[in-house]
């Protein structure tokens, strides 16, 4: 496990150097024998993992509970559910595997499938939001963390499992975090009970697990012995200010000096200046003069499609450079064969919070130490690696030791709504591994008051008769509240349309080699009303013309992904149906739409200043319209928005305009408080 002190010391690098002179392409490319041609089973074996395999079963066969610590890599995700069902450990029930992301649930089912030479879907499957594939005759099954959190609501003592696996426990989701105390809670309860006892087994890629030892009541600690080769680290002499500009250059210093075989992984904190820097990249590549081989450029983000996802498993072709764009999804939970550079841009998005307002921000900041050493760790897998990080030592050493668990910097509205939903007594004292804040805890409380969805009885909080429907949606309280709301304006067919829209990954397809196209294709649907009835007007011309693959691509839609909104919005109005809601559609009264949604989102409101800029009303600080808003250009008195993206200034995404009399009407004694008076 790399370490501070064991580390060779570091080499300094400078980026900078201008590059090439742009003439001739690339001639033809051949496939490079890879890790495909050497037979799955020998694969298996060759893993790390293998070498302790006896003597894992025989303890975990003993144990009711263990850490396995090992590095990314090693084998735990793919090896141990099959170990654990070829001895027949656990076989009366499921063994359920979490995962933080859906992808990685995915693809490594879709592995473990295949090493057991099996249909996906049959022994080993997988259970993701709005996509079960699963069986009477899974065994195995691979899911997000927040999907086994939902089926404990019908389910508190998880008796459908013999052995729960809580992988990648070091990412400290909310979910896994709140999954920590639910199994526990089973784990314990089955035991008073008298029942199948429920085998946990927490997987970590790095080393510090103390904490997760003394939660699950000092169990053991197994190490994985690793197969850490040394990795040569760089940092820059100064402190760089762009960091994908120092990146690109990173990338094609490498890829001037280094054999063509070694790849590339690059550190990056999101989907938009993934694909940005990907078109660089092949814009550029597509000019190299002779001495440089091709590149394959491959962006890795979790909400890539999985097909596309699985390209970073396949090998270059021969005399071509692999390179990877990822955001920290390739830190420990997709490993990739190949890689012996990483350029490490010191950054990630996550999530930040205030707990005295709520607000949840998504801000590009620095990562933690323990990070930039998973990072690192990814180029010494299969030999010796170098790490270029974008930043000085001195600002390494400046990083914080450890990511804060996501559940002390997130809105915890929804995992209160889950929590109560689970029946939990006392969710302020609830046996949370990393207690949040008790403010954050009550602002939760509060927000889930606002929406009328708790309620006290008997001095004990409780869900109303409006929570518990919302908690039956795995969504957003918020947006779990607009469809129960919408019967009440006509308007459920489109509310349910909108909230499956923003439940996928985008449908707007927005090729910037054709920008001008594109925005005069858009400009069809784009109202005044904002973002949402825009993509509802872009769905319902969807609808009109049946779906055409051809309409799709003439109006830059992504057809795969309007096809998952169809998806999901079948399954959230099959709950609306169970619920007995009368779903009726608003026509062109879409007024009405927006009013449901401002009773949905009041929380997210902002006012227009005399001054042309925007406050937040509950926080009253400053935001602005991101330009990728239909409403960038107007200036609505009132909006209502998604969520707020921090960058250069604090932006407001995904907008709808509203009236201050719905806020007021949504929540009376919270606007009273919020507005401005003259607003009243
Ligand atoms: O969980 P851990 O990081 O220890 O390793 P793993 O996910 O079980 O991966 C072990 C090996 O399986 C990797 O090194 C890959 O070679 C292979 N694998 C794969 O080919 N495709 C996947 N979707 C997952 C793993
Ligand atoms: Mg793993």
């Amino acid at each position: 496990m790399p370490q501070d002190p064991d580390h060779p010391p570091a080499k300094r690098f400078k980026p900078g150097s201008p590059f090439f002179r742009l003439d001739k392409k690339p001639g033809m490319l051949l496939p490079r024998k890879g890790n495909a041609s050497v037979p799955i089973d020998v694969q298996r074996k060759n893993l790390p993992i293998y070498q302790a395999k006896s003597q894992l079963i025989n303890q975990l066969r003993q144990l009711h509970s263990a850490v396995l610590i090992g590095e990314t890599g090693s084998g735990k995700t793919t090896q141990i559910p099959q170990y654990l069902y070829e001895a027949a450990i656990g076989r009366q029930g499921l063994v359920a595997v979490t995962q933080p992301r859906r992808v990685a649930a995915i693809s490594l089912a879709s592995r473990v499938a295949e090493e057991k030479k099996t249909q996906l879907g049959k022994l080993v499957g997988y259970t993701v939001r709005f996509e079960d594939v699963t069986s009477s005759e899974t065994k195995l099954k691979f899911m997000t963390d927040g999907m086994l959190l939902r089926e404990a609501i019908g389910d508190p003592l998880l008796l459908r499992y013999t052995v729960v696996v809580l992988d990648e426990a070091h990412e400290r989701t909310v979910h896994t975090d709140v999954l920590f105390g639910v199994v526990k809670s089973a784990q314990r309860k089955r035991r008073e009970q008298n029942k199948v006892p429920l085998k946990v087994i927490v997987m970590s890629a790095t080393m510090d697990v103390d904490l997760f030892s003394q939660y699950f009541n000092k169990c053991p600690v197994l190490y994985l012995e690793g197969r850490q080769h040394p990795i040569n680290i760089f940092y820059t002499k100064l402190p760089q200010s762009d960091y994908l500009q120092a990146a690109l250059v990173s990338i094609f210093q490498i890829h001037q000096e280094a054999p063509a075989s070694h790849d590339i992984l690059v550190f990056m904190t999101g989907q938009e200046e993934i694909e940005a820097l990907a078109r660089t990249c092949r814009d550029i590549a597509k000019h190299l003069p002779d001495n440089c081989g091709p590149m394959m450029v491959i962006p890795l983000y979790a909400s890539l499609p999985p097909a596309q996802q699985l390209r970073v498993f396949q090998p270059a072709p021969k005399g071509c450079r692999k390179v990877i764009l990822s955001t920290n999804i390739a830190e420990t939970s997709i490993t990739i064969s190949g890689i012996k550079f990483v350029i490490d841009t010191g950054m990630v998005k996550a999530k930040r919070f205030n707990p005295e307002s709520g607000l949840e921000v998504l801000a590009v900041q620095r990562v933690s130490k323990a990070q930039a050493w998973q990072r690192a760790g990814r180029a010494g897998r299969e030999a010796s690696g170098s790490v270029y990080r974008l930043y000085t030592e001195e600002e390494f050493d400046n990083l914080l030791p450890m990511t804060v668990p996501e559940i002390q910097r997130c809105n915890l509205a929804s995992v209160m709504l889950q929590l109560l939903a689970l029946g939990i007594p006392d969710v302020m004292n609830f046996d949370f591994m990393s207690k949040p804040s008790p403010e954050a805890m009550r602002t939760a409380l509060d927000q889930l008051d606002l929406l009328g969805a708790v309620e006290k009885k008997d001095e004990e909080l409780v869900l109303t008769p409006l929570g518990k429907k919302m908690a039956s949606f795995p969504l957003e309280p918020r947006y779990a509240k607009a469809i129960l709301l919408s019967p009440d304006f006509q308007c459920s067919e489109e509310v349910l349309t909108i909230v499956s829209l923003l439940s996928v990954d985008t449908v707007l397809y927005n090729p910037p080699a054709r920008r001008e196209e594109c925005l005069a294709a858009r400009r069809k649907f784009t109202t005044s009303e904002g973002d949402h009835l825009t993509l509802l007007n872009i769905y319902r011309a969807f609808k009109k013309v049946n779906a055409n693959k051809e309409w799709c691509r003439e109006n830059f839609v992504n057809s795969r992904n309007m096809g998952m909104v169809g998806e999901v919005r079948s399954q959230l109005r099959e709950i609306c149906l169970k619920l007995s809601m009368k779903l009726e559609s608003c026509g062109a009264d879409t007024g009405r739409v927006r009013r449901c949604l401002a009773h949905g989102l009041f929380m997210n409101a902002a006012e227009l200043q005399p001054d042309g800029s925007y406050t937040a009303l509950d926080t009253h600080q400053s935001v602005a319209i991101h330009p990728s808003s239909v409403l960038f250009q107007g200036k609505p008195a009132y909006v209502v928005f998604n969520e707020l993206l921090h960058t250069s200034k604090c932006y407001m995404r995904d907008l709808c305009l509203v009236d201050a009399d719905w806020l007021v009407e949504a929540a009376p004694e919270y606007f009273r408080r919020k507005l401005r008076p003259t607003k009243s």
